[in-house]
Parts: structure tokens; sequence; C-alpha cells
């Protein structure tokens, strides 16, 4: 091998000694190749209790981490030589657009991961052109929330109150302040047992303890934050509690029955869809009882453990209630290949639970519009790998649910949903 030392003009294209500039926090949320990335930053900037509120789930967590597999073992068909110049991932969902086939879940005490909260999701949502779900337990209220961010297209999610008149008030206030689609969430008759919470003593507001004063030493800036702006609390309700599992409980209602849901359908004048269906028969009970459409959903593992994949769920609902109903799915989305699979699978739309907060928590605003840049442009790539050119091209063809499964043809032989886009 003949050698010779390099001269400095063939050296000099190859060396990168900038100094890189910008703040930190745009050079931290830029370098994330992935969510699982800004899960890491987040994990990293957040207090134990706060990240693992987000993190943890139910009981023992299979359900938490079977949603994950579900989505690690499909296996996706591309398609080549399709002849598609651009990817469109523009659709409609409850009778309204959206840029992307995906939008934020509810989540409750959003200011507790950052205090952006909720302002920061809805605003990175309408940037984003997302619909964003602000949760009945979250710590701005409807009204501040649709000030934030009047053009911004605004879900409410109720938990159906014991008390009639109170649900009446809240989503009265929300059609009010225009909020177009109610999600409500039907799987909390009683809260999930969350062990991590127990474990670390989770409490809102956190107390100062020792161990909480030597975390804030080494995560300033969540505890600058928190300390100077205002307490947290359920916004939209009045009142707070301390513990959060006995807070849940006196508010909501076991007896809860499809009752209640029809009453609410009189109530609410919008597109109402139920939340934390995963049976053909509930779906259809559901919808009987005046439901538009339905999420379907185990609440990211966080209810009941050991309840099935939202995944896996999803086919034999979508064969129960035809190709007219809207389904959305959510529970273990963590990438745009994962959306696509949901559609694939008969989804009409996605939501973003933790793969939102994670976001957040890595850097506020502006890292929740940091994780819905990468989800698209994964999305993007998926699809155009798939030779779709449209969400209403991705179907069952382009996805076989297990990989290891060779005669696994997808959830179903023949394309059974159209999306109408
Ligand atoms: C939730 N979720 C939830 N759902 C709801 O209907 N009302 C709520 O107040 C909350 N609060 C909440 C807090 C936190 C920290 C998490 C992580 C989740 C459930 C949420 O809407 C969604 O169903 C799941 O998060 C979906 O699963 P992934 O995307 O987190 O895996």
């Amino acid at each position: 091998m003949k050698r010779s030392l390099p001269q400095w003009s063939e050296l000099r294209p190859l060396l990168n000694f900038d100094i890189p500039l910008g703040r930190p926090k745009t050079r931290r949320l830029a370098g994330a190749a992935d969510l699982w990335d800004l899960r890491r930053i987040a994990r990293r900037r957040t207090p134990k209790p706060a990240f693992d509120y987000v993190d943890g789930a139910a009981g023992a967590e299979h359900t938490y981490r079977r949603n994950r597999e579900s989505f690690d073992d499909v296996e996706l068909v591309p398609g080549v030589l399709a002849g598609h110049e651009h990817v469109d991932l523009s659709t409609r969902i409850a009778g309204g657009p959206s840029r992307l086939p995906m939008g934020i879940a509810p989540t409750g005490f959003t200011r507790f991961m950052h205090a952006e909260g909720e302002i920061g999701g809805v605003s990175a949502a309408a940037k984003a052109g997302i619909p964003f779900s602000l949760s009945t337990m979250g710590t701005r209220s409807i009204e501040e929330v649709a000030a934030a961010a009047p053009d911004a297209r605004r879900w409410f999610q109720l938990y159906l109150w014991k008390d009639h008149d109170k649900s009446r008030d809240l989503v009265e206030r929300a059609w009010a302040e225009g909020y177009d689609t109610l999600l409500v969430t039907v799987d909390t008759a009683v809260a999930g047992q969350r062990l991590r919470d127990v474990r670390n003593g989770m409490a809102i507001p956190p107390k100062l303890t020792p161990k909480t004063v030597l975390d804030a030493s080494v995560r300033p800036e969540w505890w600058f934050n928190f300390l100077t702006t205002d307490s947290l609390k359920f916004a939209s309700l009045s009142g707070t509690s301390h513990h959060l599992p006995s807070l849940i409980n006196s508010m909501f209602d076991p007896t809860l029955s499809l009752d209640d849901l029809r009453w609410l359908r009189s109530a609410w004048p919008g597109q109402l869809f139920v939340k934390g269906v995963l049976s053909p028969d509930d779906a259809l009970r559901c919808l009987d009882a005046g439901a538009d459409g339905l999420v379907v959903s185990n609440h990211g593992g966080r209810q009941l453990d050991r309840s099935p994949v939202s995944l896996h769920a999803l086919p034999a609902i979508r064969a129960a209630v035809g190709n007219d109903v809207e389904l959305m799915l959510d529970s273990g989305v963590m990438s745009g290949a994962d959306v696509a699979a949901a559609l694939c699978a008969g989804a009409d739309f996605v939501l973003l639970g933790r793969a939102y907060l994670y976001g957040l928590m890595a850097g506020g605003q502006a890292g929740v519009e940091r994780a819905l840049r990468l989800l698209a442009d994964e999305l993007r790539v998926t699809m155009a790998l798939l030779g779709a050119s449209s969400v209403a091209d991705l179907g069952p063809e382009m996805l076989r649910l297990n990989w290891r499964d060779k005669n696994d043809v997808g959830p179903h032989p023949r394309r059974l949903h159209t999306h109408t886009a």
C-alpha cells in the first residue's frame, strides 16, 4: 500500500471545529434524533417523581411493555416503484382538518412535568396544525388554553362527574370557548394502581424533603420554573388534593353507565368520542348510546394492567363498526412508523400521550415542537417507503402484526377500511 502525508488543502474540508452556536436548549433538542432521545433528555432534566408519573404505568406494567412490543413486532411491507413525488400527511378527523394524522392526547398535571404545561402543548399543536386535547385534570383552565391559542383546534376530555351539573358546566364552558370535540374517558371507574408513584411518595404539590432538595441541586431549571410560577391546581375545577389516587376516587364514579353517556350526548352539541374502548361489544354499545367515534386505548397501560394492547384490539373493532365510524388509537406510539402501523391496522388518527410529554419535559414548547417534527419526518419517510402518497393510501395490506409469523397476512386479508381525506 502506497502512503503519503496528507496536504493541508486536503485536510481542511474535513475539519469541523466550529463552536456550536445557539441556545443550549435549541442545541440539546436539535441533537435528539428520535423520541427515545427526547425521553433521555427528559429523564435528566425532570425530578424523578414527575418523570415516573409520566413514564410509569399500572401494576407490574405488563400492558405498558406489551404496548411497545406490539409496535416493535410489526412488519411493514414496502411498496416499490409507486411513482409518487410527494407525501401528503394531512387528514380530516372529527369533522375538521389536521395537518398530521395525529393529535395530542389529554394528560393531567401537565405543569408538573414542565412549567410551560398545557400552554406549551397547545401552542406547539397550533404551529403543527394538529388538535390539542385538554384534560379535565389540566393545570390550565378551559379558558386559559383557549386564550393562549385561539386558532388551535382544541378538544376537551371529560371525566364524567358524579354530579351531572358539574359535567354540564364543564362541557358548556368548553363549547363556549370553541372546543369542537369531546373525548369522554371511560376506562377510569377507579384509579389505576401506579406503583412507581407509591414508591416515590408522589404528591401534588411536591413536598420539600431532603430528597427533593438534593434533587433540586441537579435539576435547577425545573425547580426554578416550578418555584417561580403559580402553584399547581386543577385549573378547570375548584379545589385540589395532595393525594392523587384519593382525589381521583372521590371525583369519579364507578357506577357510571351507558345512561350517563346518553345524558352527555344530549348535553354536548359537538363531536363526541368515547376514549378507552378495547372490545367490539363495548364499541357497539357506545355507538348505540350516541358516540360519533371511539378512541381505542388502554390509557397507555395506566389503568387495567394486562388489558389488551390497542394495536391488537383495533382490527376486530374496525371490523365490528365498519368503515364509516372514525376510530382513533393511542397507547405506545413513539415514532412515525408506529403511527403508520396504527393507520394501516384500521385507525383514522392517533393520539400522543407520553411522546408529547417527553418532548415537553425535555424542553417545554420547543421540546413538543421537536417531538412533533420528528414524528412527522419519520411518518413521511415511512409512507414514502411504503409507497403511500397520502394517509388514505395506508391499508392493512402493508402491515403484518407479527414479523415472526409468516402466516400473518395483516389485520384483514383484504382492505376493509377507507379513510376519507
Ligand atoms: C394520561 N392519560 C390521560 N387520559 C385522560 O383521558 N385524561 C387524563 O387526564 C390523562 N392523564 C394522563 C397523564 C399522563 C401523565 C399520561 C402519560 C397519560 C392517558 C392519555 O390520554 C393516553 O391515553 C395515553 O397516554 C396513551 O398512551 P401513550 O401514548 O402515553 O403510550
